[in-house]
């Protein structure tokens, strides 16, 4: 398991999101975070659906309402505390989470070397 360090909690405000890739030697490793209600979930930034990366822009991962995460190929909706599609095309299935740790105002992605993103 590799620790990742993201970003200052400070840097993010209720409902921002921010995409990030972890990649080395050339292999991206696209996840994205997610701050809600003092908390942070951090996703794979993959789709269910077609594996398509998920950002509207640059950072912008939530709804026009700023309530549920969307895909931005098709418009799937996904709750944010738990990654689970509720609506569009792949409904049921979830998104794939990352394990986020946060010490000392710093977010941390927990990333295990071997799995694919
Ligand atoms: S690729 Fe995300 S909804 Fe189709």
């Amino acid at each position: 398991m590799k620790r990742h360090a993201l970003c200052a909690l400070h840097d993010l405000s209720e409902n921002s999101t921010r995409g990030f890739d972890l990649g080395e030697d050339s292999r991206p490793r696209y996840i994205f975070i997610v701050l809600r209600k003092q908390r942070v979930y951090g996703y794979v930034n993959r789709c269910p659906h077609l594996g398509a990366t998920m950002e509207w822009l640059p950072d912008q991962f939530l709804d026009y309402q700023g309530v549920f995460i969307q895909c931005a190929l098709h418009g799937a909706l996904f709750a944010v505390n738990s990654g689970l599609c509720l609506r569009g095309p792949c409904i049921g299935a979830s998104l794939q989470k990352v394990r986020i740790e946060i010490d000392n105002g710093q977010i941390f992605a927990l990333l295990d070397q071997s799995s694919k993103l």
